[in-house]
C-alpha cells in the first residue's frame, strides 16, 4: 500500500510527527515537492528534531528516506542536516538516504534574489522563509537551473554556472544595486559541496520502480498544505510548487496508479506564517491562547504564526483537489480548556453565501466565515490513549467533523510525541 501524507490548511499542521509516526509500517519515505522552506517537527521520547529536508522516516531503523525530483534542494543545508543525523546515529549508512539527480539546487543567487524581492516588496510581500524557494523553481521552469546531476559533474556545473551568473549579478546590480558572486568561488564552494553528496545521489526514479516491483510500501510525505500551492492556494501568497496530491506522482517519478491513500492531516485550529488572506484568523484573546498553548511558533523562521478557528470550507477544498480518502486530526489537545470552540461552515461574501474557496484575492480578503458552535472540554486530553475515554465533547466535535465532511478521521493526535496518537477503531 503505497500512502500520500500531505498538509490540508497553510502548512504546519503535524505532517513530521504523523509521517514519522506511520513510517513504522513502510519500506519508503520519498519528499517530492518544496525545499528547506518546510520545517517538520518529531518528537520521540521527549527528544524534538526538525527536518527541513530530509524524509521524516529517518528515525526509524531499515527505511530508505528518498529526495525526489521535485524537490529544490540547498546542498549546504542538506548536509547541516546529514552531519546532524550522523551524529546521533539516526543516519548511519548512505543506503538511508537517496537523492534524485534531477533535482534542483538552490543557489546562493536564489536565496539573494528571493530576500531582495521581499524587501522591495515592502508591505505587499508574500512573507516568504527566504529560502530562495520561488527564484530556484523559477529557475527550474525557464530552464536555466542547476541540478544535482550538475553538482556532482563539476565540469558540467562549470558550464552552466558561467552562462548564469553574469545574468543573475546583472538583475541584481541594475534591480537592486546589489554587488554580484564571484564566479571562481561559487564554483568552488558548489563544487566541493557536489562532492560530499555524490555517495547519495542516484537515479530515483528506477530506485521508487524498484521498491514498486518488489511490493514494497512507499510513503510520500508532502510538505507546506494545499492552501499555499501554486495553483490551488491563496494565489499569490503561496509557495512556489505544487503541494497537492497529484505531484507527489510527479516529483518523485512514479506513475498515478500507484497510489493507494490519499491521508490529510488537518489542525484542529488553523495556522498560517507569512502574509496572505486568513478568513478565521482571530486577533484577539483566543488568537493568543491557541498560539501560546500549541507553541505556534515556525518551525523554520521562528516567526510567531497566526492563529484562528478551523476552517472547514478550506479543508474541504484540499478534499476536492487532493481527493482525499482520509483525514487525520492534529493538535485536539491544545482545544481543551476553551469553553466554546468555532468551526467555519461556510462564507458569506457580498450578501451570498458559499462553500467554496474564491479564487481571487479581493474575495479572499472580504469574506466572513459563517460559524457553527461546539461547546468545549476542560480535561488535559494528552495522555489519553484511547477515543472512547477522551471527554464526550472532545468526541463530539470530532465526529462532527468527519460527518460535515463525509471523510472519515481514523486517528487523532493529543500531543507532540511520536506516542500522543490515538487511532479510531
Ligand atoms: P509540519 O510542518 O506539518 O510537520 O508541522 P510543524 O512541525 O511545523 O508544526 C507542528 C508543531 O506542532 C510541532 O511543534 C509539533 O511538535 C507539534 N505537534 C504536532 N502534533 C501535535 C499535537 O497533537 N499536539 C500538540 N500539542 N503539538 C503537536
Ligand atoms: P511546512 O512543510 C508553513 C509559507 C511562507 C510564505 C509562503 C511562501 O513546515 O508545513 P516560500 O519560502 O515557500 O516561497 O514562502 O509559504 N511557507 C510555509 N508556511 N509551513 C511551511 O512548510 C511553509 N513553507 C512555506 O511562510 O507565506
Ligand atoms: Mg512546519
Amino acid at each position: 500500500m503505497n500512502k500520500i501524507i500531505l498538509g490540508t490548511q497553510w502548512g504546519d499542521e503535524g505532517k513530521g510527527k504523523i509521517v514519522d509516526f506511520y513510517s513504522a509500517q513502510m519500506d519508503a519515505i520519498v519528499r517530492f515537492q518544496g525545499g528547506n522552506n518546510a520545517g517538520h517537527t518529531l518528537v520521540i521520547n521527549g527528544k524534538k528534531s526538525i527536518l527541513h529536508l530530509i524524509p521524516s522516516g529517518i528515525f526509524h531503523k531499515n527505511k530508505t528516506c528518498i529526495i525526489g525530483n521535485g524537490v529544490v534542494l540547498d546542498p549546504e543545508i542538506l548536509l547541516q542536516e546529514i552531519n546532524q543525523l550522523k551524529k546521533v546515529k539516526a543516519l548511519r549508512s548512505t543506503k538511508q538516504l537517496r537523492i534524485s539527480e534531477r533535482a534542483h539546487v538552490i543557489m546562493p543567487y536564489h536565496k539573494m534574489i528571493d530576500q531582495l524581492r521581499e524587501q522591495a516588496k515592502g508591505k505587499n510581500k508574500i512573507g516568504t522563509t527566504g529560502r530562495g524557494i520561488g527564484p530556484c523553481y523559477e529557475d527550474k521552469v525557464s530552464r536555466q537551473g542547476i541540478r544535482v546531476h550538475d553538482l556532482i559533474h563539476p565540469d558540467q556545473l562549470e558550464q552552466k554556472l558561467k552562462l548564469i551568473l553574469p545574468y543573475k549579478n546583472n538583475y541584481v546590480r541594475k534591480l537592486y544595486q546589489k554587488k554580484g558572486l564571484s564566479f571562481k568561488k561559487l564554483f568552488e564552494q558548489y563544487a566541493a559541496l557536489g562532492k560530499e553528496l555524490k555517495p547519495y545521489v542516484e537515479n530515483t526514479t528506477e530506485l521508487i520502480w524498484s521498491f514498486i516491483q518488489n511490493k514494497k510500501s512507499i510513503l510520500f510525505e508532502g510538505a507546506q498544505g494545499t492552501s499555499l500551492d501554486i495553483d490551488h492556494g491563496t494565489y499569490p501568497y503561496v509557495t512556489s510548487s505544487n503541494t497537492v496530491s497529484g505531484y507527489a506522482a510527479c516529483g518523485s517519478g512514479v506513475g498515478v496508479r500507484q497510489i493507494d491513500e490519499i491521508i490529510g492531516i488537518a489542525k484542529a485550529y488553523t495556522t498560517r506564517v507569512g502574509d496572505g488572506p486568513f478568513p478565521t484568523e482571530l486577533n484577539d484573546k483566543t488568537g493568543e491562547y491557541l498560539r501560546e498553548k500549541g507553541h505556534e511558533f515556525g518551525s523554520t523562521t521562528g516567526r510567531s504564526r497566526r492563529c484562528g478557528w478551523l476552517d472547514l470550507v478550506v479543508i474541504r477544498h484540499s478534499q476536492l483537489v487532493n481527493g482525499l480518502t482520509s483525514l487525520i486530526l492534529t493538535k485536539l489537545d491544545v482545544l481543551s480548556g476553551l469553553k466554546e470552540i468555532k468551526v467555519c461552515v461556510g462564507y458569506r461574501l457580498n450578501s451570498k453565501t458559499t462553500q467554496s474557496l474564491p479564487a481571487d484575492i479581493n474575495s479572499l480578503e472580504k469574506l466572513k466565515p459563517i460559524y457553527e458552535k461546539f461547546p468545549g472540554w476542560d480535561e488535559d486530553i494528552s495522555q489519553i490513549t484511547q477515543f472512547k475515554k477522551l471527554p464526550q465533547n472532545c468526541q463530539r466535535f470530532v465526529k462532527a467533523i468527519e460527518k460535515k465532511l463525509n471523510l472519515p478521521i481514523f486517528s487523532v493526535s493529543v500531543g507532540p510525541d511520536r506516542k500522543q496518537q490515538i487511532d479510531i477503531t
